[in-house]
């Protein structure tokens, strides 16, 4: 097969105009309910994580209640773990037992169901998978893995074959693009720096041009993310705000940011340092008025529930959404003659030429822009109700050339943060 296959991209077309999206992290690390990475952070052995697997009970699993919050919060694809770096397996996959349809107390396959519940919402569907895999024999010890400083461990390093592992990965990933339907995005976690005396994994050990081959061989059109070290569809920064448009070297690229609401993407008990709903509001705002899009994170628990914790936040956003989705699907980044103003940010959907003023702070009565022959109408996007605007210095209202002055109501309208619909000329 011809190396031309890696230069093949992906179909994105759906995923900009979609913007938003639900990320799902879900394994054997909800039990311990301290971190996805509990069993690296704590330096766990096996046999003492194994007491996970064996008391993994779901019983309240409902993907249908899973693909309803997600609906019903704007989001339009999902990402679910299919396996993190733990290891364990959600599908049925033929390749190990380490997975959720042989744990003793479940006994049954999470992704299908789920994958139908998400699908039969039109929600789009993607499969996170983990490079790392701390529980295969063959995955070689590296600076993330839990036995780093386990000498007794590291004595069989020798023994490994990353080339067993490899095909171990193959083989998942290649069930995963075939047994599920219409795949629109993988998302594969992660390239490893050499730190130490470890050495780094990328694209050699995961074998990543054998992957991508793969992959557009059984998908055609599926988004792939970044992290197999040969970039494809998305660049995907985490946990930190990009101040403007995600580019690689010097050029503009298709991005999406991923955030938690809390401190973990695994199910996390104890942590506090849970964002409000109106800065998760804010972040879709931001991320969209950058160009990119938002994958927001939920970490359900033990027993298969989203907690009450992610709930709230999921129906504030869908509260939000419900009034003023226009102005995230469809949009992006304004053109730049559209000259933000203090504490807002604009998104624009070139689709309908439409312009929207997020007022990140609700200002005193009146608003400035200063692009005035291109305000057509202006209305609040919460209710439809007219901005009235005024383009001529009055007695006590000073407009300079080329500037509008738009009068709000003194009352901030209440939603978490209003939008000013503009419709060009
Ligand atoms: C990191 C972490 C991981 C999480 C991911 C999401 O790479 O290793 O736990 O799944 O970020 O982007």
């Amino acid at each position: 097969m011809s190396d031309s296959i890696l230069k093949q991209k992906g179909d994105t077309s759906w995923f900009t105009h979609d913007r938003f999206g639900m990320f799902i992290h879900w394994g054997l690390y909800s039990l311990p309910a301290r971190h996805e990475w509990v069993r690296s952070y704590e330096g766990i052995p096996e046999k003492d994580y194994q007491k996970y697997f064996d008391h993994f009970e779901p019983d309240l699993y409902n993907p249908e209640a899973w693909a309803d919050a997600a609906a019903k919060a704007g989001m339009k694809y999902f990402v679910i773990t299919t396996k993190h770096h733990e290891g364990f397996c959600l599908w049925d996959t033929k390749y190990t037992d380490y997975k959720a349809s042989e744990t003793p107390l479940y006994g049954k396959d999470l992704l299908t169901p789920m994958v139908n519940a998400f699908r039969n919402r039109g929600i789009k569907v993607g499969f996170y998978h983990s490079l790392l895999d701390w529980s295969h024999p063959d995955y070689t010890v590296d600076n993330c893995h839990p036995m780093r400083n386990n000498k007794e461990y590291l004595k069989n390093e020798s023994k490994k074959n990353m080339a067993n592992y490899r095909k171990y990965l193959y083989g998942q990933v290649e069930e995963l693009t075939t047994l599920f339907g219409k795949i629109d995005i993988i998302w594969f976690d992660f390239s490893i720096a050499p730190k130490g005396e470890f050495k780094g994994k990328g694209k050699k050990e995961w074998g990543s041009e054998e992957l991508i081959k793969m992959i557009r061989k059984n998908q055609p059109g599926i988004v792939i993310n970044d992290r197999l070290q040969i970039p494809q569809d998305t660049f995907t920064p985490e946990q930190n705000q990009p101040a403007e448009w995600h580019t690689v070297k010097g050029k503009k690229v298709t991005w999406e940011v991923c955030h938690t609401f809390s401190g973990s993407w695994g199910y996390h008990r104890d942590e506090q340092t849970w964002k409000s709903t109106e800065t998760c509001i804010k972040l879709l705002i931001d991320t969209v008025s950058k160009g990119g899009n938002l994958l927001l994170n939920v970490g359900p628990n033990a027993r298969g529930e989203f907690d009450s914790r992610a709930i709230y936040r999921l129906d504030g956003l869908g509260e939000w959404m419900k009034r003023h989705s226009r102005s995230i699907y469809g949009c992006t980044e304004a053109p730049k003659e559209f000259i933000c103003p203090k504490d807002c940010r604009l998104t624009y959907n070139p689709e309908t030429k439409r312009l929207y003023v997020h007022l990140f702070s609700w200002p005193s009565k009146h608003i400035y822009l200063d692009f005035a022959d291109k305000i057509g109408y202006a209305q609040l996007l919460n209710d439809a109700s007219e901005v009235q605007f005024k383009t001529s210095s009055t007695w006590n209202v000073k407009v300079k050339k080329n500037q509008a002055c738009l009068t709000l109501p003194e009352l901030k309208p209440m939603v978490e943060v209003p939008v000013i619909e503009i419709f060009l000329k």
